[in-house]
């Protein structure tokens, strides 16, 4: 049967991932991101809108578009989340923390506001909301990425409560280093504030993992599947790191 999966953040990195692995497994599927551009150039078959997921009005009308189509949603995955400043706390500007709190945890409110909604009348449904290894470690120099994963996973919890009644389950994939630009993106950045060579930051993104590699969007992607599947019926409520077995942080 096909479901109706929504996915924020969908027109690249890992939320593009979960959109093609969905839509080839037959279902039917919409995004939304903040990049028009990558809107535009979605591939063929994966719906998508031009909407920010910190703009309660433009979700708004997202959902309420997505509702007034489908008559509600299967799937609903909570992608969406910028990584924030690197540095010492003292040295991290207020507007920068607060973007990041913002499209982490805002973002994840406001989508989830109306899956519930819409899930709870249903009596059914599955919330995935990407959170991070940052979700279940301290790392240091990256306070407000750690502390906004660390409250997707307390959204998680809260969630999966309330809506366990109603027959609607509640996870979060917790991802290792990815594989693509966006890492590439924080290693430059984590190599600036430390003053390290970027090769060293890149090494020290594996050093403390068992697997001693990324992982990869697929991988990702795969699991996303597996959790909304019949096969995870008994899951909720979970954290769930795809990381390789993150031992050490620093
Ligand atoms: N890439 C990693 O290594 C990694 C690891 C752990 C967790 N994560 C989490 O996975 C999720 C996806 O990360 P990614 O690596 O695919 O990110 P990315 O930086 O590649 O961005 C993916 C998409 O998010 C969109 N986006 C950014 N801000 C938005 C907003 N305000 N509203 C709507 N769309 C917005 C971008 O336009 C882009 O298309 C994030 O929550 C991130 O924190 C990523």
């Amino acid at each position: 049967m096909s479901r109706r999966v929504i996915i924020t953040a969908g027109a690249s990195g890992l939320g593009l991932a979960m959109a093609r692995a969905f839509a080839d497994a037959g279902d039917r599927v919409v995004v939304c991101d903040v990049d028009g551009a990558a809107v535009a150039t979605l591939p063929k078959g994966i719906r998508g809108v031009q909407a920010d997921v910190t703009d309660e009005a433009a979700m708004n009308a997202f959902l309420a578009g997505v509702e007034g189509d489908w008559g509600g949603a299967d799937i609903v995955i909570s992608n969406a989340g910028v990584g924030g400043p690197a540095g010492p706390i003292e040295s991290l500007d207020f507007a920068d923390w607060q973007r990041c709190i913002s499209v982490n945890l805002d973002g994840a409110f406001l989508t989830c506001r109306w899956a519930a909604r819409v899930m709870r009348a249903q009596g059914s449904g599955v919330i995935l909301l990407t959170s991070s290894v940052s979700g279940l470690f301290g790392f240091p120099w990256r306070t407000p990425y750690v502390a906004a994963k660390w409250g997707i996973v307390g959204l998680t919890k809260a969630l999966a409560s309330e809506l366990g009644p109603a027959g609607v389950r509640v996870n979060a994939i917790c991802p290792g280093a990815v594989e693509g630009p966006r890492m590439d993106r924080v290693v430059a950045m984590e190599a600036a504030a430390q003053s390290r060579s970027e090769a060293d930051v890149r090494a020290g993104f594996t050093e403390g993992v068992a697997l001693r590699r990324f992982v990869t969007a697929d991988e990702v992607a795969a699991m996303a599947l597996f959790l909304a599947s019949p096969g995870a019926a008994s899951i909720s409520g979970q954290a769930m790191a795809i990381d390789g077995h993150t031992e050490r942080t620093t």
